[in-house]
C-alpha cells in the first residue's frame, strides 16, 4: 500500500481542473463540471486514485512522487506521516497555538482535542469503496486565476498572466519548436494540444466554495492558496474574510505562496489572518539580490525588502518563510542566493524545478561540476558562520514563538546537492536551456550578462565561467 495523506484527505484546485495535491498531474475533475468541494471529494476519479495507491500501484499522475522516491529523495507523499495513534503528522517546524515546541506528542494531543478519534482521516477512509467521509477533508488548496504581476523565468502562462503578456507578440519559431521550449510554445503544464483550461473563478464562485467548506467539512485543518499572485487578485480578501467564519478556523493553518512584491494592504491582510490558528506566507524569492529582477521579472529586491519590513511592523503572528525554487539559474550563483536569503532573517525552504527539464538544476554539473562543488563549499561555510545566531521571537498578539534554525538552512542546501547528484542530466536538455536563455532574453528584452557574476554567455551562445 502506498499511503498518501493528500489522496485520502485533500482537494487541490489547478488550472481549470481539480485534483488532490500540487504534484498530481492527472486532471481528476473539470471545473466546468463542478467546482464545489462536496461534489469533488468523492468523485469517481478521486476514488480510483485512492484505489490504485491502496493496491500499491503508482497512478500515472503521481509520476513526480514516483521519480523522487526512485532516487531516494523525499516525495510530497512523505509530507505527512501516519503516527501510532492513527493521526497524520507534519513537521512544520513551528508550533500551533499554545505550544512552544512542535512535537509528535503535541500533535497527537492536538488531534484528539480538535477532531474526535472516530473522525481521524484514516478512519474516515473506506478501503473497500475508497470513499472518504466529509469529516476526513483535512487539506484544501484553492486557486482563483492566473492573474500575476510577474513573469518569472521558470514559470509559464498557465500560472501567470504576466507570462501571457510577454508572449503576446511572440510567434513560436522553428528553433523553439525544434528544442521543444515548452514555456514559449505554451505547452508547459498542458496535457495535449486541446488542453486550454484556465482557472477563472469569479468572486461569487469563490465565495460559494467557502460556503460549502464552512457548512460541510468541519475538520478542515490546512488551507492553502495557489496562484497566480494572490496579493494581486480580487477574490483573495473576500474569501479570507469568509473563511474566518469556518467552525474550525481557530485550528486551521492557513498558508499561501506569494512574490510579496505587489502593492497590497498590509494592515487589512493581517487582520484577516488573525482568526486562524497559524498562518504562513511563503515568499518565493527564487533568486539572490544580483539576479532577482532578471529571474523574477516584474519586481525589485528593494521593494521585496520594503514589503517584508512593513509587514513585520504590523504583524508579528504570521510566519514568513522564504523559499528558493531551484533551477539551473539559481545554481549559477548559489552563494548569492543563500547570502541574500540569510539577510532576510526568515526560515529558508527550497524546492526543485523538475519541469521543464531544460531548467533542471543538475544540468549545471554537465560542464561545471568542479566549479559548482566549490560554490557549494563556500556557501556551506557562509551558512555555518550563522549557526551561533539563532533568532527567537514571541508574538505579542498570539503568544506564538518563532525561530529561525540555521542548522536547517544547511540541510536545505544539502537537499539541493543530493538532488543534483542523484539526477542524470542530459546534454540535449542543457542545449535546450542555452536556447531558452537566448530566446527569453530576446522576448523579455533583457541581458543575462548584466545580472550574473560567475558566468557569462559568449558570442557563440555558450555558458562560460568567468570568476
Ligand atoms: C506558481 S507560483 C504562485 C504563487 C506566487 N505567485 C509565487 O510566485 O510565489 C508558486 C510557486 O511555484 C514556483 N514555480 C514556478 N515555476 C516553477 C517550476 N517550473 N517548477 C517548480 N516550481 C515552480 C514558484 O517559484 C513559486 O514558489
Ligand atoms: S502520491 Fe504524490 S502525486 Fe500522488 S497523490 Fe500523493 S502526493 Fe500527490
Ligand atoms: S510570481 Fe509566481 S505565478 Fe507569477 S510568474 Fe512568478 S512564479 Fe509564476
Amino acid at each position: 500500500m502506498k499511503r498518501c495523506f493528500y489522496a485520502m484527505g485533500a482537494i487541490n484546485y489547478k488550472n481549470g481542473t481539480v485534483s488532490c495535491c500540487p504534484r498530481q498531474s492527472d486532471q481528476l475533475v473539470f471545473q466546468n463540471d463542478t467546482f464545489l468541494p462536496s461534489e469533488i471529494f468523492n468523485h469517481e476519479n478521486f476514488k480510483e486514485l485512492r484505489r490504485k495507491l491502496h493496491n500499491d500501484e503508482w497512478p500515472k499522475g503521481c509520476d513526480t512522487c514516483e521519480s523522487m522516491e526512485e532516487v531516494g529523495v523525499a516525495s510530497m507523499r512523505n509530507d505527512f506521516t501516519l503516527e501510532k495513534n492513527g493521526s497524520f503528522y507534519k513537521d512544520q517546524g513551528k508550533p500551533p497555538k499554545g505550544a512552544n515546541i512542535y512535537t509528535v506528542q503535541f500533535y497527537e494531543e492536538f488531534h484528539k482535542e480538535h477532531s474526535p478519534e472516530e473522525h481521524f482521516l484514516i478512519k474516515c477512509y473506506d478501503p473497500e469503496t475508497h470513499e472518504t467521509r466529509n469529516e476526513g477533508l483535512r487539506h484544501i488548496e484553492l486557486r482563483f486565476s492566473n492573474a500575476c504581476n510577474f513573469a518569472c523565468k521558470h514559470c509559464s502562462k498557465v500560472f501567470s498572466s504576466g507570462w501571457k503578456g510577454k508572449l503576446q507578440n511572440f510567434i513560436p519559431d522553428e528553433e523553439s519548436k525544434l528544442y521543444d521550449l515548452k514555456q514559449l510554445l505554451g505547452t508547459e503544464h498542458r496535457h495535449n494540444k486541446d488542453d486550454d483550461y484556465e482557472m477563472a473563478l469569479t468572486v461569487e464562485q469563490s465565495l460559494q466554495i467557502v460556503d460549502d467548506l464552512n457548512a460541510n467539512f468541519p475538520y478542515l485543518e490546512h488551507i492553502n492558496f495557489a496562484g497566480g499572485e494572490l496579493l494581486y487578485q480580487k477574490q483573495f480578501l473576500p474569501v479570507l474574510k469568509k473563511l474566518g467564519d469556518h467552525p474550525n478556523a481557530s485550528n486551521i493553518h492557513l498558508s499561501f505562496h506569494s512574490n510579496f512584491n505587489s502593492d497590497f494592504d498590509v494592515v487589512k491582510l493581517s487582520e484577516l489572518l488573525l482568526p486562524f490558528s497559524t498562518s504562513t506566507i511563503t515568499i518565493s524569492i527564487d533568486a539572490g539580490r544580483t539576479f532577482y529582477s532578471y529571474f523574477r521579472s516584474g519586481g525589485t529586491w528593494e521593494q521585496l525588502e520594503k514589503n517584508i519590513k512593513k509587514f513585520r511592523e504590523y504583524n508579528d503572528y504570521t510566519w514568513l518563510d522564504i523559499t528558493c525554487t531551484t533551477s539551473i539559474y539559481q545554481m549559477l550563483d548559489i552563494y548569492d542566493v543563500f547570502e541574500s536569503f540569510i539577510s532576510l532573517e526568515a526560515s529558508i525552504n527550497i524546492s526543485i524545478v523538475q519541469s521543464p527539464k531544460y531548467l533542471d538544476p543538475s544540468l549545471i554539473l554537465l560542464d561545471f561540476e568542479k566549479e559548482t562543488m566549490k560554490d557549494i563549499e563556500k556557501t556551506e561555510e557562509l551558512i555555518k558562520s550563522y549557526f551561533d545566531k539563532p533568532i527567537d521571537r514571541v508574538s505579542e498578539k498570539t503568544g506564538h514563538m518563532y525561530w529561525v534554525k540555521h542548522e536547517q538552512t544547511l540541510e536545505k542546501l544539502h537537499r539541493i546537492v543530493k538532488y543534483i547528484k542523484s539526477f542524470k542530466p542530459k546534454y540535449h536538455d542543457y542545449n535546450r536551456f542555452l536556447i531558452y536563455r537566448k530566446k527569453s532574453d530576446m522576448i523579455w528584452n533583457e541581458n543575462f550578462n548584466d545580472h550574473f557574476q560567475n558566468y557569462q554567455i559568449d558570442e557563440h551562445n555558450e555558458l562560460i565561467r568567468v570568476k
